[in-house]
Order: C-alpha cells, then sequence, then structure tokens
C-alpha cells in the first residue's frame, strides 16, 4: 500500500490524487483520501483503480488544505469500499501502510470497552484506538503515542484530526516512511517518488521514528520518545518521470526501450578496457555470495547464479526473501549478500537485508531506485539504470538487473583469477553487442503476435530451459501467468520426464528456449520427448539451431547468434513479448493486472 499527507497552502485533493498515481505501484486495489476543511474532518474512498477515485470527486469534491491518501493493495478485507483507507472514527482518520500483526487482541479490547469495528481490517483497530483514548480525555499527540505503544507489526501510519487544521501525525516501524520539507508547506509519503511532485528535499524516518508535522515543519521523535535530528537528502526529480512516449501500454513501451536503456547501464558499467565498480567490492577472498529477491528479480538472481558459478568459482546461494529471512542461514563472515529489487521496496527483501546487516562483510543493493529503503540501508547501493518501469510486469528492470549481476560476476572472476584476460574480454565483447542483438530479437514481435492468438486460447503452456536459460523459462511462465492469467510452469528440460510429462498433449504448448550452445543438443532430446507425445513445441532458437532441429515443431523464432553464457539477456525479450500479445489477444489489464501490485510493501 501507498500513503501520502499534506499540509499545504492550496487546495490538497487534487494534489493528494496526484500523489497517489505515483504510488499506485504499491497496489490497486482502492483508494481513498481524507481532508480537515475548517476543522470539518471528512473522506471519499472507491474500489478499484484510482480513477473512479478521480471521478467520484469530480461529483464529490473535498474541499481542505490538509489530507492524507492511501492506495491499497488489500491484506485483510476484501476490496470493498469499506475496507478503503483512510480509515476514520469519530475525531480521527488513518491511513496505513503494513500489517497490525496484533489487531485481533486489540479488537477484544476494544470489545471489552464497548467499542465494535465496522471493517474487517487491521487498520481501522488504530483509529479506534487513538478516538478511545481522546474520549478519555488525551489530545491527539498524547492519543496517537499511546495507540502506538499498543501496535505489533511492521507498518507506517498517518493520522489527521477533526478540528486540527495543522496537524498531521506520522509513525514509523517497519515500512518506510519520508518527510518532505517545502515552503510553508510539508509533505509526507511511503518514498521520494511520491513527493517529488511537491519537493526534493526529503528527511527519512528511522525505524521506531514517530513525527508531529505542522505547516512549520517537523518534529521527530525516536522510539523513547526523546526529539532527535534526522537529516535532509535532496533526491533527483528528474528521475520519476513516467510517459508511456506513444505507446499503447507502458509495458510495450519498457520492453521496446531495452537496447537503449540497457545501452546506458553498459556505458556506466563498462570502460575502455575493464569494469566499473567499487574498488571495495572485491571478491577475490569471498567464501560465498547469497543473492536474494523476490518475484523476477530472483530469476534475475537465479540466472546470475550461473554466472557466479561458472565464471568466477564462487558458490552462490540464492533465494526468495520471504523463506530466506525465516530460515536463520549461517552467514560466513567472508561473504557478500546481493539484494535485487527493482523497486528498493519490497518488504520482504529489505527484512533479509536487515537480517545479514553484520554478519556479512558487506551487504550490496541492485535496485533501480536510489533513494529506496533497500538502496539506503544497504552496505553498498549499485543501480541498475533501467529508468521508472511503471508497468506491473517488470521488463526492462529484469534485463537490467541480469546486466548489473553480469558485470559483477565478470570482476568476481578476474579478481579470484577464474578469467583469463582474454576470455574476460570476449564476455566483455558480447555484453556490449547486446544491444543491438536485442533490436534484431524485436523484429520477431510481430510473428509472435500472430503465434499469441493461438497460445491465448491455452489452458496451460510449459516453459523449458536447460542452464542458465532454465530460470529464464521460469520468468517467462511467471510474465505469461501475471497478465494473461494462463496456467504456466517453467521447468528444466531435464526435469521434465520427472513428472511435468504427464501433462502433456496436443493441447498444451510447450516454449522451448533453446540457443544452440553446448547444452543444446540435450535440450533437444527433451523436446523430442514432448514432440512424441503430441505436444506443441515453440522452438526459440538461433540460425543454427534452427537448421538442426525446428523440423516437426510447431513453430519457432529466430534469435540472432549470442556468446554463452548471456543468452538470457537476449531471450528475455520474446519471453516477453509472447506474454504481452497473449494479454493482448485476452484482452486483459496488460499494466496492471488484477491481483497484483508493482512493489509488495507488506510480507
Ligand atoms: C511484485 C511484482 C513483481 C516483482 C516483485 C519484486 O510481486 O509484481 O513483478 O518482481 O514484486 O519486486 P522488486 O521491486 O523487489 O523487484
Amino acid at each position: 500500500c501507498g500513503i501520502i499527507g499534506i499540509l499545504g497552502h492550496h487546495e490538497v485533493a487534487p494534489l493528494l490524487v496526484e500523489a497517489l498515481k505515483r504510488l499506485e505501484y504499491r497496489g490497486y486495489d482502492s483508494a481513498g483520501i481524507a481532508t480537515v476543511s475548517k476543522g470539518v474532518l471528512d473522506r471519499r474512498r472507491a474500489v478499484g483503480k484510482l480513477v473512479h477515485l478521480s471521478d467520484l470527486l469530480v461529483h464529490e469534491p473535498l474541499a481542505g488544505r490538509l489530507g492524507i491518501g492511501h492506495t491499497r493493495w488489500a491484506t485483510h478485507g476484501a476490496a470493498t469500499t469499506g475496507n478503503a483507507h483512510p480509515h476514520r472514527s469519530g475525531p480521527v482518520a488513518v491511513v496505513h501502510n503494513g500489517i497490525i500483526e496484533n489487531f485481533r487482541d486489540l479488537r477484544e479490547e476494544l470489545a471489552e470497552a464497548g467499542i465494535t469495528p465496522e471493517t474487517q481490517t487491521d487498520t481501522e483497530t488504530v483509529a479506534l484506538l487513538t478516538r478511545m483514548h481522546m474520549e478519555r480525555g488525551m489530545g491527539p499527540h498524547a492519543a496517537a503515542i499511546a495507540t502506538l505503544h499498543k501496535l505489533e507489526g511492521a507498518f507506517a501510519l498517518l493520522w489527521i484530526f477533526e478540528g486540527e487544521d495543522n496537524l498531521m501525525i506520522a509513525a514509523r516501524k517497519g515500512s518506510p516512511l519520508a518527510i518532505g520539507h517545502g515552503e510553508g508547506e510539508m509533505f509526507v509519503g511511503s518514498d521520494a517518488i511520491a513527493l517529488s511532485p511537491f519537493t526534493d528535499r526529503i528527511t527519512y524516518l528511522e525505524e521506531g521514528d514517530y513525527a508531529f508535522v505542522t505547516r512549520a515543519g517537523v518534529e521527530i521523535f525516536d522510539q523513547a520518545g526523546v526529539v532527535v535530528h534526522r537529516g535532509e537528502t535532496k533526491v533527483d526529480r528528474s528521475a520519476t518521470q513516467v510517459e508511456k512516449a506513444g505507446y499503447k501500454h507502458f509495458m510495450a513501451k519498457e520492453i521496446a526501450e531495452q537496447p537503449v536503456v540497457l545501452g546506458d547501464a553498459l556505458r556506466h558499467y563498462l570502460t575502455l578496457d575493464g569494469v566499473n565498480l567499487p574498488p571495495e567490492l572485491d571478491f577475490s577472498s569471498i567464501e560465498r555470495l547469497t543473492l536474494v529477491a523476490c518475484g523476477t528479480a530472483f530469476y534475475a538472481c537465479s540466472v546470475a547464479k550461473y554466472w557466479f558459478e561458472t565464471l568466477a568459482g564462487i558458490p552462490c546461494e540464492i533465494d526468495v526473501a520471504s523463506e530466506f529471512r525465516y530460515r536463520e542461514p549461517p552467514m560466513p563472515i567472508q561473504s557478500y549478500a546481493l539484494f535485487v529489487s527493482q523497486s528498493g521496496e519490497t518488504a520482504d527483501t529489505l527484512a533479509a537485508l536487515r537480517y545479514c546487516a553484520g554478519k556479512v562483510a558487506k551487504t550490496v543493493a541492485v535496485v533501480n531506485v536510489p533513494s529506496s529503503s533497500i538502496a539506503r540501508e544497504a552496505d553498498l547501493a549499485l543501480p541498475i539504470l533501467a529508468g521508472v518501469e511503471v508497468g506491473v510486469a517488470s521488463t526492462k528492470a529484469f534485463t537490467c538487473q541480469l546486466l548489473a549481476l553480469a558485470v559483477m560476476a565478470l570482476k568476481a572472476g578476474r579478481d579470484r583469477g577464474h578469467l583469463t584476460k582474454v576470455q574476460f574480454d570476449g564476455h566483455l565483447d558480447t555484453l556490449r553487442a547486446m544491444p543491438g542483438l536485442m533490436n534484431a530479437a524485436l523484429t520477431t514481435a510481430d510473428d509472435i503476435a500472430k503465434l499469441a492468438e493461438q497460445l491465448a486460447e491455452a489452458q496451460d503452456i510449459l516453459f523449458l530451459g536447460r542452464g542458465p536459460m532454465y530460470p529464464l523459462a521460469l520468468e517467462g511462465a511467471l510474465k505469461l501467468k501475471e497478465i494473461s492469467y494462463i496456467h504456466a510452469e517453467g521447468y528444466a528440460s531435464g526435469e521434465l520426464k520427472h513428472g511435468p510429462i504427464a501433462l502433456i498433449d496436443r493441447t498444451v504448448p510447450v516454449i522451448v528456449m533453446a540457443p544452440h550452445d553446448k547444452l543444446f543438443d540435450k535440450t533437444v532430446s527433451n523436446m523430442q520427448e514432448v514432440m512424441a507425445r503430441h505436444g506443441k513445441v515453440l522452438l526459440v532458437t538461433d540460425g543454427k539451431g534452427v537448421a538442426s532441429a525446428a523440423e516437426g515443431t510447431w513453430a519457432h523464432l529466430r534469435m540472432p547468434e549470442v556468446a554463452e553464457p548471456f543468452a538470457p539477456l537476449l531471450y528475455a525479450l520474446p519471453a516477453q513479448l509472447l506474454a504481452y500479445y497473449t494479454a493482448i489477444a485476452k484482452g486483459t489489464d496488460v499494466d496492471q493486472p488484477r491481483n497484483l501490485a508493482k512493489s509488495v510493501t507488506v510480507e
């Protein structure tokens, strides 16, 4: 979920909606705002995308120069208007990101005091508790603090109060919160991106902090209630521009942009004869690497594992953040832990990073948003330089994550004497050629659009790959299910015969991702096993692969040739296009598919 608060000079409703647009990446199940106007507290809420809230505000405008807003990704309670934020009880309105874990106990306490909740949400208990304290004689400040002391879980909260035209209370525990400084105006938001239309002067609250915000400024207190000073940083506002630039969908634009953004990232990371990485990132005496992420970023880590092992001979462990954080994995001090995240705000990845802090030689963030929580908390942050990614299904961030990880694997290979200079230079040349190869790969879009008409009819689709193409098969399947809602699975080609082959019949398309590399013949054998059972194979390969194995397949797509082991960077594009055009054929909401959020800021 995303939260925003504004204490301004102007009517805040349109400004709140504008900020929420920038927070929609955190969820879009419902949205709402509340304001205080001449002392009167009121709110508007609507189910679904933000436009429904905008429509409502046209018919039922909301006045006021102080307000809070929220865009929701449902956790407790369905996406209904009643469950939408802000939650109100009497003189109190609250917006909340995160989860109040002890809300059932708190509801019982409230019931004992004769107070009955109206919604199923955890957030409403915050409003009810604050109101209860106020009815017992506390002022808003004391009531908010007393409530805060009762709450367990990870959350960010904003309160406003009837009769208070110049007060907002903010609290952070687990979930990030940024305070923006204006000229006689103040802002609070889940991240700096939400605040970028208003200010570039940001103060980040630290763990356990709470703050009293008025137009005159902010007073911040730590967990113990002691006044503290938290520094101000300037964020780059140009990095937050978002336009579709003539494309029908952000996803189409972001797929097409890949040769350009990858070129930018290459210019940043490659020098004439080497790589440009911070010198303190020295892999020579590192015993192990741990890569942790969620979703698509996890598949980027899964590809990179092959690279770190084969190019640098470094033991490499990968895990999804939600599992890693609770496994209590032992971490050798002589190791680096890498956290890969487009948004840099994913709650589980952030928690995994916090688990590793102090246990390893270095925590390294690989992120797209440099002002993000993960970037700020890691010892070292490397940008992937993909530019703003809006489509919920990650595309250009994935390939830029792969590039940053590939460059690191090559440096590790040199640091550890695992690669000769000649081999290293050869790999750099392969990476340098990638934007050109990607342009060639994009020319298959029309063919893919035609194939997608038929893929859209399928109930289930399988993706197969071997070596570093195996995680790419997983990513291809994820992309497809995210936006077309077709059930899809990725398998390691060699694993197919151990179970999944039972699914094969004439109706199941099997997409085989197989560049003509040293594992090609093995993958082709697995493909033959599928064809022998009448499976409908789409072979994605290069010219040599087409010549030797396309016969008898349902269809094939020809990619340019690319040297090992970097084919996943290139083959990501047909995987993305297959998902995109299948979704178009099915008529789904490509940029904001159902039930998903671009970044999940709750665990
Ligand atoms: C969400 C998105 C995925 C994304 C994952 C991790 O689930 O829907 O597309 O890969 O979060 O996001 P991050 O911002 O950490 O890369």
